[in-house]
């Protein structure tokens, strides 16, 4: 445990990138998923207390910078978050984060952190969070279309929330795929390792498409989808970037996180502004059906939204004092007369030349 308090407003409690693998590893990813599952269960609860707003995205050919912000009233929390799907030739990740929690009362920061890692998991408990109201009763297998950073965390979640077994992968780079049974080999899946889209969704009660490209893209055509089947499809989540062709929409009842959002980046961006889509929070509060019966198709539509960050931002801060397992930074100014920051800066020259 490094040298650290949690309660001098002053210090930030900065989690980084080792910090977490340490935290990750030493609570166990599954019971991470399911913590962090808890917090966004209990959030889009509440969904009503918080500010929404849809992401504030920058765009380039290369890919997108976002920020995500949002607040209870009590904390604010914003992301920083990219999507740069060439990054991997040069050997970077395609989406990579950090993000900050703070007082509203006193808007100073109590935590930043990295976020690559948490995004992967907090992506994944959403999905399989949102698969518990709207998947099939009793599904036991999974196609994971797109094995990259974000699948296993997929696969895993799915696992531990829904009782998933059986994996059917297929990525377009058989390098990916491999990668992926390397790392899962020993986590009690049946894997098959398929050669089409076609032939990893055969037989799966969910499909989860998680591929990586700055265009329209078709990774599912209309005739690969089978009666009941719920799609989790995450990797569409910018404008111009989707996964599934229009006629699975037509075909689905459509679940999201916060429909402005998802109307400028989701897979709903093919279709008229008023195509009827049903906000998740509603289907968890009783408010609206998820599924109602077992040839119904269910979409999730996800295209990651603040609230989600947010209560994955809440779990972190509520395991650092039980794992110790960050560092004091040293981020808010702290003069002893708080008007003369002046002086504090000129009081430091002095004790520099003594
Ligand atoms: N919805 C969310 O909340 C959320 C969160 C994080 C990431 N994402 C998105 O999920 C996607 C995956 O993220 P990642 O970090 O795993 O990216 P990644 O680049 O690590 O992996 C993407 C994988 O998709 C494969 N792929 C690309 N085109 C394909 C195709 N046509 N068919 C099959 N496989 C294909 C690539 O070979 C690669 O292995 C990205 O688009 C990312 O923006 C969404």
């Amino acid at each position: 445990m490094k040298n650290n308090t949690l309660h001098n407003l002053n210090l930030v409690p900065f989690v980084s990138v080792d910090d977490m693998m340490k935290i990750v590893l030493e609570i166990g990813v599954e019971n991470v998923l399911t913590g962090i599952a808890e917090y966004l269960d209990a959030d889009f609860r509440r969904w009503e207390s918080f500010d929404k707003t849809p992401r504030v995205a920058s765009h380039s050919e290369a890919g997108v910078i976002e920020l995500m912000p949002t607040s209870d009233g009590d904390v604010y929390g914003f992301k920083y978050v990219n999507g740069h799907p060439d990054n991997m030739k040069t050997g970077r990740q395609t989406v990579t984060a950090f993000g900050v929690l703070s007082e509203v009362e006193t808007g100073y920061p109590v935590l930043l952190t990295e976020m690559t890692i948490l995004t992967a998991l907090r992506t994944a408990a959403t999905s399989a969070m949102v698969a518990k109201y709207l998947a099939p009763k009793g599904a036991r297998s999974m196609a994971l279309i797109g094995n990259g950073a974000q699948s296993e965390f997929q696969a895993l979640a799915f696992k531990s929330i829904l009782g998933i077994t059986d994996l059917r992968l297929y990525d377009i780079d058989p390098a990916s795929t491999k990668k992926f049974m390397h790392n899962m080999a020993d986590q009690g899946f049946a894997i098959t390792a398929c050669t089409t889209e076609q032939q990893a969704v055969e037989g799966a009660d969910i499909i989860t498409t998680a591929t990586a490209d700055k265009q329209y893209a078709t990774i599912l055509t209309d005739n690969m989808i089978g009666a009941g089947v719920h799609i989790n499809a995450i990797g569409g989540d910018c404008p111009g970037k989707t996964e599934l062709h229009r006629d699975i929409l037509l075909r689905s009842d459509i679940f999201v996180e916060y429909t402005p959002q998802t109307r400028i980046e989701g897979e709903i961006q093919q279709m008229d502004a008023d195509h009827p889509v049903t906000e998740l929070w509603q289907v968890m509060t009783g408010q609206a059906p998820g599924r109602t019966d077992d040839r119904q198709i269910t979409l999730f539509d996800g295209v990651g939204f603040a609230i989600e960050d947010f209560s994955a931002l809440r779990y972190l801060r509520d395991q650092l004092e039980r794992t110790g397992h960050f560092e004091d930074l040293d981020m808010i100014a702290d003069p002893d007369d708080p008007r003369d920051l002046y002086g504090m800066v000129m009081r430091a020259k002095a004790n520099q030349q003594e």
